[in-house]
């Protein structure tokens, strides 16, 4: 193996360009040359690619986005866009590839490994945290106290005014930012897309509280009442209840990167390279523990990543 390439994927995420960095830096300890794919597989199917050295990567470990930037592409879900992209890759003599991203990622990985024989490893790149075989997905850790901050401050003007907030957190189909932040937010009740959120349990909980209260909820944007909007607009038609709707959206994406997603991005970007020289391929690597671990990439999407007890507990025994 002489040359590899890294890119980025679907959703940026904090952390990316810590990880691109640590593949470059890994790449050239062990005498390989590094391409940088630019924007996604709409950059491997048209041929943007770029030689990554170490200038171009310096100063980048604090920054969020992604230098390489990132794209949700529809061709790649055609087969001739994959071989198209299969052909881009032999063209530039590239032996093995690193994809940050998510399971969207991971579906093209797969594929161009299981039509194209070409040598992939996965690395978890996304806010969600949704991730089967991986404790912490890179972004994931900067996402939530990004969401924490916004959310404290959403809470002193619900204190100031005595109202009921519905707060909308990204997460797609999966409700791990919600009930982190939820946790850490002392918020009075957590809805998430894993289970169904009972209307009248949650009026319940704020009546609980008192009508004229402070009381903040926190939404899964996968909710399946509709996310924020939705729960709010049901309460009302149902209770009379007015309330303030607040949707984070976009924020929790961006951003410098927390230590922890610095430290996990540059530890599975070293891994990834390992791994490719060690002869994986169609695997996730990811960190289990204290472990970095070999998941194989049909499995992340497969197995749904289950959110762990402990948190739903939480947040409904601390309200
Ligand atoms: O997967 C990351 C994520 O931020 C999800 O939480 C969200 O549902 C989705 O991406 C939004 O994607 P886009 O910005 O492409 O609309």
């Amino acid at each position: 193996m002489k040359r590899i390439a890294v890119f980025t994927s679907g959703g940026d995420a904090p952390g990316m360009n810590a990880h691109i960095r640590a593949v470059e830096r890994a790449a050239d300890k062990r005498g390989l040359e590094v391409i940088g794919i630019i924007g996604g597989y709409s950059g491997m199917i048209a041929g943007h690619f770029e030689i990554l050295d170490r200038a171009r990567t310096a100063n980048t470990i604090d920054r969020g986005g992604t230098i390489l930037k990132t794209s949700r592409c529809p061709d790649f879900f055609e087969p001739d866009g994959r071989i198209m992209a299969a052909e881009q890759l032999r063209a530039h003599g590239i032996d093995g590839v690193v994809a940050c991203g998510g399971d969207g990622t991971f579906h093209g990985a797969h594929a161009l490994w299981t039509e194209h024989g070409v040598r992939i490893v996965g690395t978890p790149g996304t806010i969600d945290n949704d991730l089967a075989g991986t404790d912490f997905t890179i972004g994931y850790d900067t996402a939530i106290n990004t969401a924490a901050q916004a959310i404290d401050k959403i809470r002193d003007t619900a204190e100031s005014h005595g109202r009921l907030f519905f707060i909308e957190v990204m997460g797609r189909h999966a409700g791990f930012i919600a009930l982190d932040v939820g946790i850490a937010c002392g918020a009075e009740y957590v809805a998430v897309p894993e289970t169904l959120t009972d209307i009248d349990e949650l009026y319940q909980r704020i009546v609980s509280q008192g009508l004229d209260k402070r009381t903040v909820v926190i939404v899964g944007e996968g909710d399946e009442l509709g996310g924020a909007l939705g729960i709010s607009q049901k309460l009302e038609e149902r209770y009379g209840v007015p309330s303030k709707v607040s949707i984070l959206g976009h924020v929790q994406r961006g951003g410098s990167p927390t230590v922890r997603d610095r430290v996990l991005a540059s530890r599975l970007g070293a891994a990834a390279v390992d791994a490719l020289l060690q002869g994986h391929t169609d695997v996730m690597i990811g960190q289990m523990g204290n472990d970095v671990s070999y998941v194989p990439l049909e499995q992340t999407w497969t197995e749904r990543k289950p959110i762990p007890a402990y948190l739903s507990e939480l947040s409904t025994l601390l309200v």
